[in-house]
């Protein structure tokens, strides 16, 4: 969780650049800000509670009332994992003397331990946080050096983190990870961190990735240095090739409904991939003993959806788990099993932590991502870029019908049909590029202003779109705050058809399949206890108290029926006066455990 930006160089101000770029992060983290800035010997910290994206740059002057021309400066915005959303506890952190100041992303496991011994050694704590005492150990071994300090804190440190670290007396910014992102963008004389690549998108392109127990020192170039062989490592400069606008809102109101638009496009744009590398990873599905789908949130349940579309399609059975449940089915991992990690951004914590679990088995790993570069795509055996450009509305769209329409396709290839895999999704994108009008977001907003001050809806599907009867919860959770709740429609009668009662809204998703007649049934079931029907389909029904027709594409019907439910989505929050691109309490890249 958390946007980290910082920035070093020639430009003198430092910390009104970093403020905005960290506002182009603020979809990583939205409770609380600060940023740290060096002038001569000395490190001002400004901190408030609240949204980033609220704050006018030209008040930071008056507002500190110190001189804020700097050439260094660090910012974070934060997701509170220790400690309530507070101003002493949002970062950047000062060491007891203020000679430091760090912030921080992810969680130290061990800070209670390191807390005691160092109220013991006199410090006094500011803030309840865990990061607080990264500041206050650095302080302590201050005598070996700012950078030997550094280090020696860091060897000390359980958990994850990405740290960033100014020193009122050293003019050098330097920064190390374990398990949180950080990428070095690289400019004309002047360097930005940050923990995702948009923040400095406008400025620069080249980027270079800090790996796992790396740490950068930054002074007139950028130094790479191996933690655990004290090594010095060489990096590779990499070219970026999204543009500064793919991650801007343009001329929408919310990123949301601009990615949900993007689907026009990137369906087609997913399956551009390279057919001997997607035959390849057929073969290595076929070779495995055991292939292990994992993801969390929205990508667990394109996992799920695979797993229908794999059985279907391929006649092939693969397992599902949630990243962080793969720990505890560790024991069924070997050698030769294949481990498939679905993530957008290749940095959710519980996935990389089954990836890591899988690879101490000796397991392969693939991982179906959306950044490039990003950790998951560097630690794989193979990987594969969904290229749905950046997403940064917090609830996803564009990179889960990506991401399903990639794992269609290698069911296809799993059977040696990629071609006709290739045919469906293209005439798939075609229907999507029809459907996606204003007149069709015009008649979903009407049942969305219908519907809008409900307690509680349901959604049902069977089959490959029971999974997507649960990832349509999902969204009309995050962004709408309605109870929601996705079940198998076979699964109601089984206990929750007792939720029903008149005017309950449920959602019926009915493909034209062999399960049609059975979810029909289902939403007769609800009809029948006063529930509200709408229906997802290519055909009206009776049943049906409110249609939203969806194209007939067979096998990829999971991707178009979750596309009228994300727009309802975004219709509701808008309604509701929520944030759809924000929601309460969520982060986009969850990078804790
Ligand atoms: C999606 O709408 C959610 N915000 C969330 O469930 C998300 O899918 C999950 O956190 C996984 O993220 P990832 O795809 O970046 O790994
Ligand atoms: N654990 C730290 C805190 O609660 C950092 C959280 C974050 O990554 O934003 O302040």
């Amino acid at each position: 969780m958390c946007g980290i930006f910082a920035y070093k160089g020639e430009k003198t101000n430092a910390a009104e650049l970093v403020i905005n770029g960290l506002k182009k992060l603020e979809y990583r983290g939205y409770d609380s800000w600060g940023v740290a800035f060096k002038t001569d010997h000395k490190i001002s910290i400004h901190k408030e509670v609240g949204k980033i994206g609220e704050f006018d740059v030209s008040t930071l002057r008056e507002k500190m009332n110190v001189p804020i021309e700097s050439q260094m400066a660090m910012g974070h915005s934060r997701w509170a994992t220790h400690g309530g959303v507070t101003k002493a506890n949002a970062h950047p952190h000062y060491s007891q003397d203020e000679s430091i100041a760090i912030v921080h992303n992810g969680i130290i496991e061990n800070f209670a331990e390191l807390k005691k011994e160092l109220q013991g050694k006199g410090y006094e704590f500011r803030s309840e946080t865990d990061t607080e005492v990264v500041a206050h150990l650095i302080q302590e071994y201050k005598s070996l050096g700012h950078v030997e300090a550094i280090k020696k804190a860091l060897s000390r440190l359980q958990g994850r983190y990405a740290i960033l670290v100014l020193c009122a007396e050293d003019n050098r910014l330097i920064a190390a990870r374990r398990g949180s992102p950080l990428i070095i963008g690289k400019g004309e004389k002047e360097f930005f961190i940050a923990s995702d690549i948009p923040a400095f998108l406008e400025y620069t392109r080249k980027v270079m990735y800090l790996d796992d127990d790396q740490m950068v020192i930054i002074n007139d170039d950028a130094q790479f240095f191996d933690l655990k062989t004290n090594k010095k490592i060489e990096k590779r400069i990499v070219e970026i090739d999204w543009n500064p606008e793919s991650a801007e809102k343009g001329e929408f109101s919310h990123f949301m409904i601009k990615e949900i638009t993007e689907q026009k496009e990137t369906i087609t744009r997913a399956i551009n991939q390279d057919e001997t590398k997607l035959m390849k990873i057929a073969d290595e599905i076929k070779n495995a003993y055991g292939t292990y789908l994992v993801g969390c949130g929205t990508a667990g349940k394109v996992c799920l959806t695979a797993s229908y579309l794999f059985a279907k399609i391929a006649k092939r059975h693969v397992n599902v788990a949630f990243g962080s449940e793969f720990p505890s089915l560790q024991d069924f991992i070997t050698d030769r099993s294949l481990v498939i990690a679905v993530s957008q951004s290749g940095e959710t914590a519980d996935t990389l932590e089954a990836i890591e679990v899988a690879k101490k088995k000796g397991a392969k790993v693939l991982s179906i991502i959306n950044v490039e570069g990003s950790s998951m795509d560097r630690i794989s055996d193979y990987s594969i870029n969904i290229k749905a450009g950046p997403e940064k509305a917090v609830a996803s769209t564009k990179a889960t019908t990506a991401q399903i329409a990639i794992l269609t396709l290698l069911a296809y290839a799993l059977d040696k049909r990629l071609e006709e895999g290739k045919i469906l999704l293209v005439n798939t994108a075609s229907q999507i590029n029809d459907m996606l009008n204003p007149r069709y977001e015009e008649h979903i907003l009407q049942l969305a202003q219908k519907i809008q001050d409900v307690e509680s809806m349901y959604v049902i599907g069977k089959g490959v779109n029971y999974p997507i009867a649960l990832e349509a919860a999902i969204k009309l959770q995050e962004v709408s705050y309605i109870h929601a709740e996705g079940f198998a429609g076979g699964e109601l009668k089984h206990g929750p058809i007792a939720l029903i009662h008149e005017g309950v809204p449920c959602i019926a998703i009915v493909a034209n399949d062999e399960t049609k007649h059975e979810i029909i049934s289902n939403a007769m079931e609800v009809k029948a206890r006063g529930g509200y029907i709408i229906g997802i389909s290519p055909e009206s029904n009776d049943v049906f108290d409110y249609w939203i027709k969806v194209p007939e594409v067979g096998a990829a019907s999971p991707i178009v029926n979750i596309i009228p439910i994300q727009i309802l989505a975004y219709q509701l929050a808008v309604l509701r006066k929520n944030n759809p691109d924000m929601p309460r309490n969520l982060a986009k890249s969850v990078t804790v455990k």
